[in-house]
């Protein structure tokens, strides 16, 4: 059944890579592949990884699908330049449906809104990461500003960084080709986050509106979006993708 998404919305869908439902519903996920996803797919090694991607294309295919009159399998897709999959065409009457991916350890994320930037990141908390990463990756002032959270939460809190960090690069579609150095966040919850920008990156901070969420204990989430107006509402929910 269509869906009406709000043009001040975002939705974002998750879906548990181990969800019993979705690995029941596999060869029905299999059928709305396209010819190019079913040869990624059988290029990928590890049964694990390919459940992943199985699941990553359900879920974008059916997520879209509720909210215009096109079968999941009908959507076609194009990568830009950095690598960000966007819609190839859009048939007559179909909103300006833009989406973002993620996904980690146990968890797949699916940001869809109307005619913005968006991007989603999400990461398992527990992955292990060298101490160095801060340091070489982000602006000094959000080294300094972690520096200064006691050792016991700062894993986490660096997760808080990062998150946000991916998804503002993946909302502007150019990945690690935008220097990680050139924008700041400024964290001091319950305050939204905030950025900022240095002259090499001109952008305006007033432009955008960043969430963050924890779907389960162990998977931060962040999300960046940018919107002209007031903030949008911002719907997070766990789903099984359903054809
Ligand atoms: C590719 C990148 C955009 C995201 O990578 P990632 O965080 O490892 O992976 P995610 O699961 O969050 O995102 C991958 C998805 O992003 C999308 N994507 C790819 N290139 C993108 C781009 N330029 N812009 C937006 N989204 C992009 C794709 O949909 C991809 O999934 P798919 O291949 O299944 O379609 C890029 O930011 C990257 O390589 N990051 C490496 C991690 C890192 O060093 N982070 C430092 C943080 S401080």
């Amino acid at each position: 059944m269509l869906e009406l998404l709000p043009v001040h919305a975002v939705h974002v869908d998750l879906v548990g890579t181990d969800q019993p439902d979705a690995q029941q519903r596999q060869e029905r996920y299999v059928a709305l592949l396209s010819a190019e996803e079913h040869a990624r797919m059988a290029r990928l090694v590890f049964e694990r990884d390919r459940r992943r991607f199985l699941l990553t294309r359900a879920l974008v295919r059916t997520m879209l699908s509720r909210y215009a009159a096109v079968a999941p399998q009908d959507w076609t897709f194009i990568a830009n330049v950095h690598g960000r999959p966007e819609l190839l065409d859009r048939p007559a009457g179909v909103p300006d449906l833009r989406f973002n991916i993620s996904h980690t350890e146990g968890l797949i994320a699916c940001a869809v809104t109307i005619g913005r930037e968006v991007g989603v990141d999400v990461e398992h908390v527990g992955r292990r990461l060298t101490h160095d990463v801060p340091a070489r990756f982000f602006a000094p002032r959000e080294v300094a500003d972690l520096n200064a959270v006691p050792e016991p939460e700062r894993d986490k809190v660096f997760f808080d960084y990062w998150t946000l960090k991916e998804a503002y690069i993946k909302a502007r579609g150019f990945g690690l080709a935008l220097p990680l150095a050139d924008f700041a966040f400024r964290l001091a919850p319950p305050s939204p986050p905030e950025i900022s920008f240095e002259p090499a990156l001109p952008d305006d901070p007033a432009t955008w509106q960043f969430a963050q969420d924890w779907p389960t204990p162990v998977h931060r989430l962040g999300l960046a979006v940018r919107r002209s107006g007031p903030d949008l509402a911002i719907r997070i929910r766990q789903v099984v993708p359903q054809v």
